[in-house]
């Protein structure tokens, strides 16, 4: 694999921090400054960072459903955590990628790799999420065009486009569907379906980056990300 991403997946830094590195001089290859990250290595060599030596570390990665009233925090004075869900040997060690309400449901990734979350949560990488949502209300005719284009929110910018889809009215004065968003801003799902007529009372993030919440987890319960699951978020694992 190519020398930049070798460096960033032993976690030394994002892809493009690596890139940096590499031009400054500060990484070796069997004892010699390399200064193109293009060239293959295949982790038999001996490579340094500011001469220490560096390997591929065995990182962690988990899928969990959190369930409706625990925060996305590693404290919480009065209720619980996401991490009090996890047996302290691996709370101490994990960060949690993005962030969900206290009242949202669904699929959360934690790992104890910072590159990853990076590369998973920055607006810059359009990662998809998609939530399923159940709202009161009367949805407007053209949200779903509405959505496509981008809407305003009351923030500085519009939102980026994204879908909306699966719409189906619950009685008269409510509807559920489903919204895919490529950024991560404050209560945005919240925000947009109250500008596009309704208010959520259910909200549950159901997959992001095409990778789905496991079916067989029940609110609560975590496993392990697949191998294939990695390689679809791009870490290009190393598990
Ligand atoms: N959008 C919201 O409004 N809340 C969440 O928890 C996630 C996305």
């Amino acid at each position: 694999m190519r020398l930049e991403k070798y460096l960033a997946d032993c976690g030394i830094g994002t892809r493009s921090q690596c890139k940096t590195y590499i031009r400054q001089g500060l990484i070796k290859v069997d004892g010699a400054v390399i200064k193109n990250g293009a060239i293959k290595v295949r982790g038999t060599e001996k490579i340094s960072f500011q001469d220490k030596s560096i390997s591929l570390q065995k990182n962690l990665y988990f899928m969990f459903h959190k369930p409706a009233g625990c925060i996305c925090a590693t404290k919480d004075e009065d209720g619980k955590t996401v991490l009090d869900y996890f047996p302290s040997s691996l709370a101490g060690k994990l960060l949690i990628a993005g962030r969900l309400d206290k009242d949202t449901e669904g699929l959360l990734f934690l790992t104890d790799n910072g590159a990853f979350i990076h590369q998973l949560m920055s607006p810059k990488k359009h990662v998809e999420k998609t939530y399923y949502f159940e709202a009161a209300g009367r949805l407007l005719e053209d949200a779903v065009q509405r959505v496509a284009e981008g809407i305003d929110i009351g923030d500085e910018l519009p939102t980026k486009p994204g879908k909306l889809q699966n719409i189906q009215t619950i009685g008269q004065e409510a509807f559920s569907g489903l919204l895919t968003i490529k950024e991560g801003r404050y209560h945005q799902v919240k925000r947009m379906i109250k500008t596009l007529g309704g208010k959520v009372f259910y909200l549950k993030r159901i997959s992001i980056g095409g990778i789905n919440l496991d079916e067989a987890l029940s609110p609560g319960e975590y496993r392990p990300l697949t191998e294939e699951e990695l390689q679809m978020l791009g870490t290009g694992s190393v598990k």
